[in-house]
């Protein structure tokens, strides 16, 4: 028997919903396999602001280095979007991603078969869609310096920096083609190598990094033409390797070929440490109503299993018993489709679903 032991920050809106949903999930597999777990929670983003002044605390980083793995919900909400960018939510998650050195993010994109009639787009374009976007995670315009806005003549100047080194680029490379080689041995590189020089630099430097697996087949593909593709065909995909924004923008849409953003999960991973984080944000518009899906979450802690815990049957178990859950027809609001063999369930009904085909004591 091990212990595992994991930091959880559910942060705001329907964060503490979802999260909650998947703790259940993964007390569960870690009885199944005679593991022992300690979870402690900590106020993160618009929590923390509200408790102790400040998004991030320095006990929370400490905590979460401390951990075998730290499992994040969402931050975010209106009440904290006049606040200084330092003490918005959301710099509570750009800060732990540094501190930790988070700087690949991995998000599946995977279709359900059940369904496929939740997408907006056609059965045949989804069907069998198997993505991995690569993002980086801790450069890029989102770090980049100067930052800032500031009076001019006329009026003010906002500004933001697109960086990168050849460093950050490689390591992220690297993730990448590590994770084809696991599985269908392509890499698309997404970049705007046709206008920006950080771009430039980002394709010749995965150019020059792929010799070091000349097994895998590497394209580019600019950031355009990819949302555009993502919609035609995404069957064509098999890694896409891109940088901070552009994998934040192309997840969000790639999210709608599995039917909802409230079904993919995250996995944000260092050298050091890892957190597991639901692709969504807060949702202000369903929080506290018990409504939101928490498949995604749940699947985060799959991911958890696999990569930090070394629990690869539990992650594969819990793979499972989503897949199942959806052909029951068990359905939050965001991926029903009217059809009449669905159960429109709660965020909570579906997270007993889950639990009811991992813990036959349930059933
Ligand atoms: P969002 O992802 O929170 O919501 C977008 C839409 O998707 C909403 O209609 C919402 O109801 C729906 N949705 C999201 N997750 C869902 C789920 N699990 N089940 C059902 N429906 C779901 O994005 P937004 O509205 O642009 O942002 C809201 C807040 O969240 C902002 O403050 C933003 O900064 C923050 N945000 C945080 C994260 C994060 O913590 N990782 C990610 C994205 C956005
Ligand atoms: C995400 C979110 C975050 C990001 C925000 C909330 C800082 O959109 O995790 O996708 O842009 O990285
Ligand atoms: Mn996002």
């Amino acid at each position: 028997m091990s212990v595992k032991e994991i930091v959880v920050l559910p942060g705001d809106g329907i964060g503490p919903e979802v999260t909650k949903e998947a703790l259940n999930i993964l007390e569960t597999v870690c009885k199944r396999h005679g593991h022992q777990l300690k979870t402690k929670s900590y106020a993160f983003g618009g929590a923390s602001i509200d408790q102790f002044g400040r998004p991030l605390t320095q006990e929370t980083i400490d905590a979460c280095k401390d951990a075998s793995a730290v499992l994040l919900g969402a931050v975010g909400g209106e009440q904290w979007n006049n606040e200084p960018k330092d003490k918005r939510p959301e710099a509570a998650l750009l800060g732990i991603r540094k501190e930790l050195d988070l700087y690949a993010n991995l998000r599946p994109i995977k279709t359900y078969d059940s369904l496929i009639h939740a997408s907006p787009l056609k059965p045949e374009i989804v069907s069998g869609v198997d993505i991995m976007i690569v993002r980086e995670l801790t450069g890029g315009i989102y770090f980049g310096r100067p930052r800032l806005i500031e009076k001019t003549e006329t009026g003010e100047r906002g500004v933001d920096t697109k960086v990168y080194t050849t460093e950050e680029i490689e390591r992220v490379t690297h993730t990448a083609f590590e994770t084809a080689a696991k599985r269908n041995r392509r890499v698309t590189s997404v970049d705007k190598s046709n206008v920006l020089d950080a771009s430039r630099l980002w394709r010749q430097v995965v150019i020059e990094s792929a010799s070091q697996w000349p097994e895998i087949e590497l394209n580019h593909m600019l950031v355009d033409n990819c949302a555009m593709q993502l919609v035609r065909d995404p069957s064509q995909f098999d890694v896409i390797l891109t940088g901070n924004m552009f994998g934040d923008i192309l997840s969000d849409e790639a999210s709608m070929i599995t039917g909802s953003i409230g079904m993919l999960p995250s996995a944000s991973i260092g050298k050091e440490y890892a957190m597991y984080e639901p692709v969504h944000g807060s949702a202000p518009d369903i929080a506290g109503q018990n409504k939101a899906n928490p498949l995604a979450t749940i699947a985060s802690v799959a991911l958890m299993c696999r990569h930090s815990l070394d629990m690869p049957d539990a992650a594969q178990e819990i793979e499972e018993a989503i897949e199942t859950t959806l052909q029951d027809g068990f359905r939050t609001g965001d991926i029903a489709s009217g059809d009449p063999d669905e159960y429109l369930v709660s965020t909570t009904e579906m997270g007993s679903a889950v639990l009811k085909h991992l813990n036959p004591d349930l059933q």
